[in-house]
This record gives structure tokens, C-alpha cells and sequence, in this order.
């Protein structure tokens, strides 16, 4: 499989599971959307389109986003992400949504050991995390998806406990 065919199976995966949280209001009432990893904008400025009403938050090391998906000042929080969102822990987000894989194996372990306690930190309780790198946490359940949705390319977890 060419990495163009990953790409587009890996972001149509994305896509699917936001959209399935969205129809279906898999999200607890109230609490603002963590956006971790701007990028180019286009994972923001789909949630700002199927979640909104919601405040949406968004962590990234610099702005390289297109001029019509950029945050305004007051939703955007630059720095290294593993820092600057420890401040927001207690924030009681409904969601945090991490695209933030780098496809090398070996980075991409150093983030798992610190972005499931991250994700745990940040969301409320039944708050939902959805990620493009696997979560391994006891306090984060895999949401039930209908199969085909995510496609162990994209992932999505629920706080309890
Ligand atoms: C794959 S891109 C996100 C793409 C975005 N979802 C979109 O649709 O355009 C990942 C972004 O996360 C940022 N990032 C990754 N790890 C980070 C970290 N530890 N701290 C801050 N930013 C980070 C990178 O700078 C990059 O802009």
C-alpha cells in the first residue's frame, strides 16, 4: 500500500469518527473541544463545522495553518504541547482530539507514554479522546464504533472511572 493510500485511509478514518461522534452527540453537555495539533487547519476548522456552539481550543508548537482556519489569539496555545497543556488540565473538556503522529514508530512511542495521562487530565468525566496514536490508559474505555468506522487507523476512548 502506497503512504498516498494510507494517508487517505488514515484522514477518511479521522473524518468518520468525528462525524460519527458528532450525529450521533456522543459528547457531554457543555465543556469546550481540545484541539491538539492545528496543522494545517483542516481537522480545526471540521470541528468549528460538526460541533458547533462549542468552543474549540487549539494546542500547537507554531501557527502553519491556512489563513482561513487559524484560531483567533484567545483558542490558540503555542508552545510544546506536553507543557503548555498542563494548564488546561481540570479544564473538563468535552474533547480532545490529537492528530499528532509522526508515522515513525519510535517518536511516535514517546508520545504514548505522555498523551493518554494528558488526554486523562484535560477531558471531563465521559468526556471522549480521539487520536491517531493508540491510547493505553485504564481511565480510557474504546468507545464502541460501528466496524468499519476507524478502521484500527483512528481511535476513540471515553473517560470513566
Ligand atoms: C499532523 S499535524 C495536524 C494536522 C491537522 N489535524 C490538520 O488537519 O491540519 C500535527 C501538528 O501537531 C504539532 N505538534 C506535534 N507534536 C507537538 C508537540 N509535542 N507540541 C506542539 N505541537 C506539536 C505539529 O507542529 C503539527 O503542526
Amino acid at each position: 500500500m502506497s503512504r498516498l493510500d494510507l494517508f487517505v485511509d488514515r484522514i477518511t478514518a479521522q473524518r468518520d469518527i468525528l462525524n460519527l461522534i458528532a450525529a450521533q452527540s456522543l459528547l457531554p453537555d457543555g465543556g469546550a473541544i481540545l484541539e491538539i495539533g492545528l496543522g494545517n487547519g483542516r481537522t480545526y476548522s471540521h470541528l468549528l463545522e460538526a460541533f458547533s456552539g462549542r468552543r474549540v481550543i487549539v494546542f500547537d508548537r507554531a501557527v502553519a495553518s491556512h489563513g482561513t482556519s487559524t484560531p483567533p489569539a484567545a483558542d490558540l496555545i503555542l508552545g510544546e504541547i506536553s507543557q503548555t497543556a498542563t494548564t488546561y488540565a481540570k479544564a473538563d473538556a468535552a474533547m480532545v482530539h490529537a492528530d499528532i503522529g509522526t508515522g515513525y514508530a519510535d517518536k511516535d512511542a514517546g508520545v504514548q507514554t505522555w498523551l493518554p495521562q494528558l488526554c486523562v487530565d484535560l477531558l471531563m468525566q465521559g468526556g471522549v479522546a480521539v487520536s491517531g496514536l493508540q491510547l493505553v490508559h485504564p481511565r480510557l474505555k474504546p468507545l464502541d464504533m460501528p466496524s468499519g468506522i476507524g478502521r484500527n487507523l483512528y481511535f476513540a476512548y471515553r473517560k470513566q472511572g
